[in-house]
């Protein structure tokens, strides 16, 4: 089974509209000769329909950091998934580490929002992944596998098929301390292993599951050469071109 290698840029909250455009036109050229892997940026909100604008027709797909999950109505300030589809995302980022841990977001939240995103018709990039301090406790797939069956909870395996698992270990998140590339194995590994559980083997063989973290591109080849790593979710590298197009070609 060979999975198709999936390489998503998180921009976060950076970038300028301008910043944005500039990016996603270099995107655009560098990224024409590229057949073998999947590429996708995610803008913060606001950039997202300018973006896709530049992008429409080439091989970058477009997400979303986060959506909302209700349909419509009184929801100041959210933003729904059928909204997203609608200015032309195809992904959305779903429970990263900073909106679990810096806005307090939970994984039953995390399981509405990817039930929101498949009924739109979007590919949720689900995020795991331990705190140092779990890590050091010895309880890293503990938290992951609570992580994944509250974020997948009541997910058909048809559905399941179609999401994408990020497994972003909270401590090498933007500080540039990336997981070994047997670390990231070790994980993901589990991770296929908790999908063959939960679904069947069938569907474990075709989840493409992401490693994230200081991923860049000088460590990226390592890590994406590892049996169960199908791809990257990167953030600070992915703000400019060189270093995501570096990504890319280690991929
Ligand atoms: P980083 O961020 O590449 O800057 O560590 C990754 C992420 O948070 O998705």
């Amino acid at each position: 089974m060979t999975r198709r290698i999936f390489i998503a840029g998180n921009w976060k909250m950076n970038l300028t509209l301008s910043a944005s455009l500039e990016l996603a036109e270099g995107l655009k050229k560098a990224a024409a000769g590229i057949s073998n892997a999947d590429i996708a940026v995610c803008p913060p909100a606001v950039y997202v329909q300018a973006v896709a604008a530049v992008l429409k027709g080439t091989a970058v797909g477009v997400g979303a950091q986060n959506v909302y999950f209700e349909k419509e109505g009184a929801f100041t300030g959210e933003i729904s998934a059928n909204m997203l589809k609608d200015i032309g995302c195809r992904y959305v980022i779903l429970g990263h580490s900073e909106r679990r841990n810096i806005l307090g977001e939970s994984s039953e939240q995390v399981n509405l929002k990817v039930k929101a995103a498949l009924a739109a018709g979007l590919v949720p990039i689900v995020c795991v992944g331990e705190l140092l301090k779990e890590r050091e406790a010895g309880t890293t797939e503990d938290v992951v596998r609570r992580q994944f069956d509250g974020s997948f909870s009541g997910i058909a395996a048809k559905e399941m098929e179609n999401c994408v698992i990020a497994y972003e270990p909270v401590w090498a998140i933007g500080t540039g301390k990336v997981a070994t590339p047997e670390q990231a194995e070790e994980v993901h590994a589990a991770i296929r292993k908790m999908i063959e559980k939960n679904y069947s083997k069938e569907v474990a063989e075709k989840v493409r599951i992401q490693y994230g973290g200081s991923v860049n591109d000088k460590n990226a080849a390592e890590i994406l050469a590892k049996p169960n790593v199908d791809g990257a979710l990167v953030g600070g590298a992915s703000l400019k071109v060189e270093p995501f197009l570096g990504i890319l070609k280690s991929a």
